[in-house]
């Protein structure tokens, strides 16, 4: 398995056993953390290649180059890796930098990597951890020549070592294993969420969910169609009634704090297949629906990673799994909804699904378990997108102290998060003269309108809802960054995992 450990001390490594990753900055040309190990440095001095008008071009950020240095019968491999602006290198930088490090060792198939100090504090270096990992996902399972393998075994067999001769930062405090783990965690969220709809239908989820039975302090439970019904969540059950693979809720507990102690509820939008239904979407780019599971993949990533963590609280993850498609047993534009919680709901757009199966999931969230807060994410507005591209998620709440923390840690995990504003208005335009509201609410702030509309179904319990529809997958526009490779990109779990270790325990 991948291996990464870190040496307090340049001099006793050998640099001919991997490829030795030296960070050029471009304004301080000072490499004297180098000049520790003296054969290095001689080797260098030798070959000329700390002269400057090689280095020039290398050292802007990302840029890079591998040297090959035959040194007597040795070959010294050298990647020249460009940091930009040392002083302005934040922790999302140092998570790309890592990446490029991995892509460009898996490319040359170097599995032993030594990494030389271009950063200072532990959560630089933990950044640095992360995108080494994160960058190395493949989705190889569909392949034909790929069958069973999840992992590459460039991934399986890699072992870096990470250098930090710098005394304020303290390498002994990294958890690596646990940073590991949570990008495993990740990994576990893009293969749900890269899986095709013809695999993964809402069963499908469901068996994948029970197999996390197995890991501490997790029990999970799945609902089928008729204990939904009974439970009187009909949103859910009218979205999923026009597919043949019934609609399944999704429950997994994480209980490692006293039973007394009230949950932290999360809640991810499953849409296994949004065809939109009735008011069929086009169909340029639908195969991208299959993304509309997203936010329960990575609420089930979450519980994944806590399986593995020892975090003294109680955790519930509910996950309403459907599949959103036209029939002759399809609900319609016109129907009228009662919700579990009594709400009454006008369908005006069959394609505005995803909050009515949240509305239920929150809903029930609120009344069975009196959470200490509910956070929920989904890929549930294209106008989030139009809103805020596909770097940033959305991010709208009743509790402006709730979401100021999470965007507080997003700025860290690099998953970037902009809060948009409830305010009262969009209340008003989602109610109807049948009902007691309207799933949709026109063509103006359509991100809003649709947290307005969950807003009905958290009663005052802080609540924050993540807008994930330009994050969850890369698309257009999405920037460049090697830890996020093609498809699936698992946002959100890196950040909930630091809220949840964060969080006050009282
Ligand atoms: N799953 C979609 C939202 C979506 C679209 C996410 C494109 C990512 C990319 C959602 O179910 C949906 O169809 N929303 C409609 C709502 C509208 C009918 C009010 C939308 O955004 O067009
Ligand atoms: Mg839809
Ligand atoms: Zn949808």
């Amino acid at each position: 398995m991948v291996e990464i450990s870190i040496k307090r001390s340049i001099d006793d490594l050998d640099i001919f056993e991997g490829l030795f990753v030296v960070g050029l900055d471009e304004n301080n040309k000072d490499l004297n953390y180098l000049s520790k190990n003296t054969k290095l440095m001689d080797i260098l001095n030798r070959h000329k290649v700390i002269q400057e008008e090689h280095l020039e071009n290398i050292r802007k950020f990302g840029k890079n180059m591998i040297l090959s240095l035959n040194d007597g019968d040795k070959l010294l491999k050298i990647l020249l890796l460009g940091i930009g602006d040392g002083k302005k290198l934040n922790e999302d930088k140092l998570r790309q930098l890592g990446g490029i490090i991995s892509l460009r060792a898996k490319e040359l198939n170097f599995p032993n990597v030594i990494i030389s100090n271009f950063y200072s504090s532990s959560s630089q270096i933990e950044s640095i951890i992360e995108g080494l990992v994160l960058s190395l996902y493949e989705f190889n399972k569909f392949k034909e020549d790929k069958a069973d393998k999840t992992l590459s075994t460039f991934y399986v067999n890699y072992s870096v070592v990470i250098v930090t001769t710098d005394d304020s930062n303290d390498g002994n405090k990294i958890d690596i294993g646990k940073i590991v783990n949570i990008c495993e965690a990740v990994f576990y969220a893009r293969d749900l969420a890269n899986s095709p709809p013809n695999v993964i239908d809402p069963n499908a989820l469901a068996n994948s969910a029970k197999t996390l039975e197995k890991m501490k302090n997790i029990h999970v439970d799945i609902l089928n169609q008729n204990q939904i019904k009974d439970l009187g969540m009909n949103g859910i059950i009218s979205v999923g009634k026009g597919s043949e693979n019934e609609p399944k809720l999704i429950i997994v507990e994480y209980n490692n704090s006293t039973s007394t102690d009230k949950p932290i509820v999360l809640v991810g939008k499953a849409v296994t297949f949004d065809t939109g239904g009735i008011s069929i979407k086009p169909s340029d780019r639908m195969d991208e629906m299959k993304f509309d599971k997203s936010g329960g993949c990575t609420v089930l990533g979450i519980m994944k990673a806590l399986g593995n963590l020892d975090l003294p609280i109680n955790v519930v993850a509910i996950i309403p799994a459907v599949e959103n498609m036209p029939s002759g047993s399809s609900y319609r534009p016109g129907d009228i909804i009662r919700m579990y919680n009594g709400k009454t709901v006008e369908v005006l757009n069959t394609d505005a699904e995803g909050r009515l199966i949240l509305a239920d999931a929150l809903a029930y969230g609120v009344a069975k378990y009196a959470p200490k807060c509910i956070l929920d994410f989904a890929t549930l507005t294209g106008a989030c997108i139009i809103a805020l591209g596909t770097n940033i998620a959305g991010i709208i709440g009743n509790d402006n102290k709730l979401i100021n923390k999470l965007v507080s840690i997003s700025n860290i995990t690099g998953e970037k998060i902009w809060q948009l504003p409830l305010s009262e208005e969009f209340s008003d335009l989602i109610k109807s003269n049948v009902a007691t509201i309207k799933n949709i609410g026109g063509r103006t702030g359509g991100t809003i309108t649709a947290a307005a509309f969950l807003s009905y179904f958290v009663s005052d319990v802080p609540w924050a809802h993540f807008d994930i529809a330009g994050t969850a997958w890369t698309q257009d526009g999405t920037a460049d960054k090697s830890y996020n490779p093609k498809g699936s990109t698992g946002f959100g779990i890196r950040t909930i995992i630091k809220f949840l270790e964060q969080y006050q325990y009282k």
